[in-house]
């Protein structure tokens, strides 16, 4: 009698440490996109700053945003968007430490050109559109 409850308690126990693992790398799986390749942008369009500040480019940014950017980079900038889980690489994510190290040029530049599959902006918005969405992303950290 008392072996076979031991017997069932190991059971238990396997198939729980089974369930458990096996839910991390469901979760790990759908998070851990690999990142892109090093992407370096020109001195100068680093060291580039915005023409447009302030709460109404911001505000503009927000609106632009929403339209263009969110389905990818995610409604708080997290790089969770609905199309997200479908692209090869991750976005990145908008409110962590090394993407508040990436000047505001630099995310431009970056906007304006694009870079498979992250199209570009260059004929999509104009130079202040795409500063003012720069604004609304920089304000989300
Ligand atoms: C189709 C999905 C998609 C859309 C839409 C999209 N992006 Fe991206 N974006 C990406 C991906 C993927 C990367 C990573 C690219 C890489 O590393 O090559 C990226 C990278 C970036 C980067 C560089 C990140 C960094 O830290 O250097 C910026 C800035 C950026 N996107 C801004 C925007 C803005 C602003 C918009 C809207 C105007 C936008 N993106 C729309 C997918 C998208």
């Amino acid at each position: 009698m008392k072996s076979n409850c031991l017997n069932l308690r190991t059971i238990f126990m396997a198939a729980f440490a089974v369930t458990v693992s096996f839910c991390l790398t469901t979760d790990a799986t759908a998070q851990a996109k690999p990142k892109g390749k090093p992407w370096p942008a020109p001195a100068d369009a680093i060291a580039k700053k915005s023409p447009v500040k302030g709460a109404d480019a911001i505000k503009e940014g927000k609106e632009l945003y929403a339209q263009h950017c969110k389905s990818c980079h995610g409604a708080k900038g997290q790089g969770d968007g609905a199309k997200a889980d479908k692209l090869d690489i991750t976005p990145g994510d908008f409110t962590s430490a090394e993407s508040a190290k990436v000047s505001e040029g630099e995310m431009y530049w970056k906007t304006t050109q694009g870079r498979k599959p992250m199209p570009a902006f260059k004929d999509k918005l104009t130079d202040n559109e795409r500063w003012s969405v720069i604004m609304y992303v920089k304000s989300l950290k």
